[in-house]
């Protein structure tokens, strides 16, 4: 176990009817207000009408940027970081998913510097010194932008999608309102239930620093998500549902669970190639990659590992046969994914095509080795990509 600081100063609303706070919230830092938000989502449930009146009764000034995409652009960025500096704006107000709240957090870092957005993200890797300030307010469980320092932004010019955590990015405030997630489709749901897990899995898969506590926290946080996606995708204004599925995404990748432990995520890389090529859904690629994945790692040093995860998560039997076990984890994981959630298992259903393999993998681990649960070169990947055809 590694030393670490914790310090996560996001402060948080959570529930029904704590939209009152937002005029104060916002006020705290200034009087120009940037809203950003999707594809209008938040103008079917009433969401829109809901905080343009707060912002209005606190007497701020309202800017507005629509149409973050899925996968968010870097065009949308700069045209954020644009609007800030054209009207002044003191802070910025996401509402919505995890792509709207990320392109949010680098337009308040653009909002700052003279030099292009994608500068924070390209090989340049200017310094993030400072953002303006962001206030969020989660529609869709999946994430944990409300309470990261994360962004992950796609240039189609590059064909490159590319994530950064920094200080700077992490949210002031989020609300968090389960009844704003009831709309999600299941497809949504699923795939947004799929990232939850595998933030948990890669930190729960981990050579190293392994603490007792924080495993039970993970298996714990695992099985919130077995129990509770299934009931959000049949019952979607299942309170009860949303509320364990919303505050898991945020713990997941909050910084907790990672505190003391040294690692890199293998599955996220792998995957966001798969975003920067086909465009496809973040929690689909992981449901796809992550039971590859771990087969590819499982071997008699990592076994163990394994038989904990599927004794301790899916409640299987242990038996004699540690690699049996392992591999009935393994399975029951693939089957939550394909079978209850109902995602696509394979990328040839969705249309991804071995062509591509070497240089998506490639460019997944920088041409170098991604120092995961098991080290992970170009030829590793390649393999992993071949196992989800
Ligand atoms: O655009 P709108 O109209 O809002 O529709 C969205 C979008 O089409 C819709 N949606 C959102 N809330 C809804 C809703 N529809 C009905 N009712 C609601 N309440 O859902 C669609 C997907 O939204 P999106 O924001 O793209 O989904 P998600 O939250 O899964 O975000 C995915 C993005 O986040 C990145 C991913 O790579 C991807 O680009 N990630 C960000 C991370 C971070 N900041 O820490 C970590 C993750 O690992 C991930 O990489
Ligand atoms: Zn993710």
């Amino acid at each position: 176990m590694n030393n670490f600081v914790y310090d996560i100063p996001t402060k948080v609303y959570f529930g029904e009817n704590q939209l009152g706070n937002l005029g104060k919230e916002l006020s705290q830092f200034g009087k120009r207000v940037l809203l950003t938000y999707g594809g209008g989502s938040i103008k079917k449930i009433g969401l829109y009408d809901a905080v343009v009146a707060e912002i209005k009764k606190a007497g701020l000034e309202l800017y507005e940027l629509s149409g973050i995409e899925p996968n968010p652009r870097i065009d949308s960025v700069r045209k954020g970081a644009q609007m800030c500096k054209d009207h002044n704006i003191d802070v910025l107000l996401a509402v919505g998913g995890g792509s709207t709240i990320d392109a949010t957090k680098f337009m308040a870092a653009g909002a700052c510097v003279d030099h292009d957005a994608w500068d924070f993200l390209s090989e340049k890797w200017a310094p993030i010194e400072k953002a303006l300030p962001i206030v969020s307010i989660l529609t869709l469980s999946a994430t944990g932008s409300e309470m990261d320092t994360a962004a992950v932004i796609s240039n189609l010019e590059t064909t490159e999608k590319i994530g950064r955590m920094d200080r700077e990015l992490l949210p002031r405030v989020s609300f968090l309102d389960p009844t704003n997630t009831f709309t999600v489709s299941p497809y949504q749901t699923a795939c947004g239930s799929a990232d939850i897990i595998s933030h948990i899995l890669e930190v729960y898969f981990n050579e190293e620093n392994d603490l007792y506590m924080l495993d039970c926290f993970m298996e714990g946080m695992l099985k919130t998500v077995i129990k509770y996606a299934p009931v959000a995708m049949r019952e979607p204004e299942n309170y009860e549902a949303r509320a364990n599925l919303m505050w898991t995404s945020s713990w997941a990748i909050n910084g907790f669970i990672t505190a003391g432990k040294r690692h890199a995520w293998s599955c996220h890389p792998m995957e966001h190639e798969l975003s920067a090529f086909y465009d496809i859904t973040h929690g689909l690629g992981l449901a796809i990659l992550t039971p590859r994945w771990m087969e590819y790692c499982l071997d008699e040093s990592s076994v163990d590992k394994y038989v904990q995860f599927a004794t301790n998560v899916f409640g299987v039997e242990p038996s004699q046969d540690k690699m049996a076990t392992a591999k009935k984890g393994i399975e029951l994981l693939a089957k939550f994914f394909f079978e209850t959630l109902g995602l696509k298992s394979n990328f040839t259903d969705v249309g991804i095509k071995a062509e591509d393999f070497p240089e998506m993998a490639r460019k997944a681990c920088c041409g170098g080795v991604i120092k995961g649960f098991k080290p992970l070169a170009q030829a590793d990947i390649e393999k992993i990509y071949e196992m989800c055809l």
